[in-house]
């Protein structure tokens, strides 16, 4: 995360300052002189919720809390308030913000907040020449302890860290980001956010014959990697765990079924966002001690033609035993997927979760907007999922999983295919998981949100982090009525 975020117990006079405030609280503002109150009065009248003025000779960005029902529709609208506000300090060069909000919620604080850190996240890391142009000057936000508590300002502050550690995983390329490095990321993530990490190496898997993942890794010169995050708090109000699974491919070309759409490899350092949105999970969850036990699960390779590359054709013996025949080298999430679904079946899950950029069938269903969503566990935990997306607005369309799509996968030779018929590319990659789980389960298609070739306000150009925030929304409602 980019932005330093701390808590004051008093303003600096001097320093430019974002306001969030009702319309109602607006004349008693204590930060505001009268005129600089005039202004604003006579701004928000004209239906501009965030404008900027220099009140006592320091800049001073409003953002007048708009009305919107339902809640989850005014969260988003404050977040992107707060977007258009990290514009305006932009402009001015502002190094050190401060915030204060008087009138409104915890939660629309929060929210605030998050809209300001998101927007102003980047990934300069490989940047040498030119730093001041692509850097945001905004270094630090410091926020007024009156505005949420500080419990609710830790939170918010490290489910910011986790998301943009999300970000930035899926922004690395292949040439750091390899299946081994990913793995020692994860470690490195475990020693800062607080959770547990083993390592299985290839030898390991091997031993563990996890068939989906090794046939993947065959065209590799880096040897795969399976990691285990744990958060496994004391007071843990779960029975069995939840398990996290998430998609690792490093870098998909296809394979030898090379991807045939023309620069849709060029983002393909991206196919990791499953793994990178486990991981942003099990540390908010770790970092913000949620009593809940919860295990993530990534299976990493890259998958590209060459070595000993896997081909169309081969019959694969999966770590459950089924066989797969491979109609196409590029459906290669599922198998390696597949492989860390039915290792889960040893925790004996209370719930089992999976993020996968799985399929360009979910992208242009729903495009931008949604999460491809399905799922066998109960209808009040999916109920709770959803509404979770429409509170934290990472919203999820539920896909159905009908047995007829199953036979889309139907195989002469071997106990499926890995590849469903030209229609419904989503769901048939949903049924082909299902198989291999035994308890209640969700899938998360998140190939239309991880990775965003334009800025979207606080979703800025390409790692979004999606499904985190989410996620935790769940988990944290979770841990009080499990
Ligand atoms: N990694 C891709 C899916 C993807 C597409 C991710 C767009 C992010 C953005 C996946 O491995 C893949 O190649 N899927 C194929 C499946 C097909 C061969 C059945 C696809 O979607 O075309
Ligand atoms: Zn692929
Ligand atoms: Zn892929």
């Amino acid at each position: 995360m980019n932005t330093l975020l701390k808590q004051i117990a008093t303003l600096d006079d001097s320093r430019p300052t974002y306001i969030l405030t009702s319309n109602a609280a607006l004349q008693e503002l204590k930060q505001l002189s009268k005129s600089g109150k005039a202004f604003a009065a006579a701004t928000s009248e004209k239906k501009i919720n965030t404008f900027s003025l220099v009140d006592q000779g320091r800049l001073v960005v409003m953002t007048i809390c708009p009305d919107a029902k339902p809640l989850g529709k005014q969260l988003e609208l404050l977040r992107r308030e707060a977007s258009a506000a990290v514009a305006i300090f932009k402009s001015y060069k502002a190094s050190d913000v401060q915030f204060v909000a008087t009138d409104v919620s915890e939660a629309q604080a929060a929210a605030s907040i998050e809209g300001f850190v998101l927007t102003n996240y980047e990934f300069v890391k490989y940047v040498t020449r030119d730093q001041e142009k692509k850097s945001s000057p905004i270094k630090e936000l410091h926020v007024l302890d009156t505005s949420l508590s500080q419990a609710a300002f830790a939170e918010t502050s490290n489910l910011l860290k986790a998301v943009c550690l999300t970000r930035t995983l899926v922004n690395e390329p292949l040439s750091y980001l390899t299946a081994v490095q990913l793995a020692e990321d994860i470690q490195v993530a475990g020693k800062t956010f607080g959770f547990d990490v083993t390592v299985f190496d290839k030898a390991k898997i091997e031993e563990l014959k996890m068939g989906g993942l090794l046939s993947v890794n065959l065209g590799s010169f880096t040897p795969p990697t399976f990691s285990i995050l744990e958060h496994k708090p004391k007071n843990a109000t779960n029975k069995q765990p939840l398990v996290l699974v998430g998609k690792g491919v490093v870098y998909d070309t296809g394979g030898l079924s090379l991807k045939p759409t023309a620069n849709s490899m060029d983002f393909m350092k991206c196919d990791m966002g499953g793994a990178a949105v486990t991981i942003g999970i099990v540390a908010a969850a770790a970092a913000n001690k949620l009593p809940l036990h919860i295990i993530g699960l990534v299976p990493s390779t890259d998958n590209r033609p060459g070595n000993n590359a896997y081909v169309p054709g081969d019959v694969i013996t999966m770590h459950s035993g089924h066989t797969v025949e491979v109609m196409n080298t590029d459906a290669e999430g599922r198998l390696l997927l597949a492989d860390a679904l039915s290792y889960a079946k040893q925790y004996d899950p209370e719930l089992v979760f999976d993020f996968a950029t799985l399929t360009g069938a979910a992208a242009r269903a729903i495009g931008p907007h949604g999460i491809a969503m399905m799922s066998t566990a109960d209808r009040m935990q999916t109920e709770a999922v959803a509404n979770s997306g429409q509170e934290t607005y990472e919203r999820v369309v539920e896909f159905p999983l009908w047995e007829e799509y199953g036979k889309m996968l139907k195989s002469d030779i071997a106990d499926m295919r890995n590849l469903g018929g030209a229609s419904a590319g989503a769901i048939t990659a949903g049924k082909f998981l299902e198989h291999y789980t035994d308890y209640p389960w969700m899938h998360f298609d998140i190939a239309p949100v991880t990775y965003f070739h334009a800025p979207d306000a606080y979703k800025v150009k390409y790692g979004t982090g999606t499904g985190v925030r989410l996620i935790y929304h769940f988990l944290k409602n979770y841990s009080s009525v499990a």
